[in-house]
């Protein structure tokens, strides 16, 4: 049973400054809520109970915002704004909320790994709040937690991008092994399209067995001279141990200034009309 979810929320959101400047990205709204919760809330439905940050300097409202604000209650006490809070509150009753800090902005592997005090040494399921996930039934992580009872090794989401935008994402090739599910063979961090071996790109969701803590401390520095979680997974993928899936649902990159206006339009007509 995989119960841990790690976020890593440590970078600094460059692409959104001002906004980022004092504060989170991941604490930008959608609508009413933070792209944060809307993750936590997707682990939540998946069974994911035990939530870890890896954080950095300037995400205090991050912890702040997953934990009680007693004048705020005592505020709105019996008033219909109680209503707006019902949401957090589930999840603040129902989820543990453990916090570590990347020290310095090495990377995505660099950050898992400084989730390793939080996670130890079980499975655990990796979300990247900037990518929003919409799924039609059931959220992109209780998709892949159901796979990973199935296979039981590292598993990635993926979507296919235009061959013009590889160079944003890990992309992978691999053998089908049925409809939506590949056995990884090769992954490779932002490649060029003329390098790219598919179109697959690996999306902000991941399940990881626990020896990628391991596999990460080996890895050295790759693109960009960040430790590449990509770079990492293949080391697991080459033994046959990681599996793509293209999931069902629709994800918006929220960490750019289009996707995060889509993803905004998108929950405005399907979620705030239809309330
Ligand atoms: P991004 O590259 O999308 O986030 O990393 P960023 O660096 O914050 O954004 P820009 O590009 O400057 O606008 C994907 C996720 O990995 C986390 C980020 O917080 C984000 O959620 N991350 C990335 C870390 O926690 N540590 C890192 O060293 C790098």
């Amino acid at each position: 049973m995989i119960k841990k979810c790690l976020f890593p929320v440590a970078g600094y959101g460059t692409r959104f400054l001002p906004a980022t400047k004092a504060m989170p990205k991941e604490i930008l709204p959608i609508l009413d809520k933070p792209l944060v919760q809307y993750g936590v809330e997707e682990a939540f439905a998946a069974g994911l109970t035990d939530i870890g940050f890896v954080t950095g300097r300037g995400k205090r409202a991050i912890e702040d915002h997953f934990d009680t604000s007693y004048e705020l209650e005592h505020q709105i006490a019996g008033t219909g704004k109680e209503k707006m809070l019902e949401g957090i509150r589930e999840l603040i009753e129902h989820c543990t909320f453990s916090y570590t800090r990347q020290v310095k902005m090495s990377g995505l592997g660099d950050a898992i790994l400084a989730g390793r005090t939080v996670i130890g040494d079980e499975p655990f399921a990796v979300v990247l709040a900037d990518d929003l996930c919409m799924g039609p039934d059931d959220g992109v992580l209780a998709q892949m937690v159901k796979l990973f009872k199935q296979f039981r090794c590292s598993i990635v989401a993926i979507e296919e991008v235009p061959q013009d935008e590889t160079n944003k994402y890990g992309v992978i090739s691999g053998e089908e092994l049925s409809e939506n599910l590949f056995r990884v063979t090769d992954m490779v961090e932002k490649p060029d399209p003329e390098d790219a071996p598919s179109n697959l790109a690996i999306i902000g969701r991941y399940i990881l067995t626990p020896d990628i803590f391991d596999i990460i401390e080996q890895t050295p520095p790759g693109k960009n001279g960040e430790v590449q979680i990509t770079d990492a997974l293949l080391q697991q993928a080459k033994d046959g141990c990681v599996i793509a899936y293209k999931f069902k649902g629709r994800r918006f990159d929220c960490g750019s200034v289009q996707g995060f206006v889509e993803a905004t339009n998108y929950c405005y007509e399907n979620i705030y009309l239809k309330k």
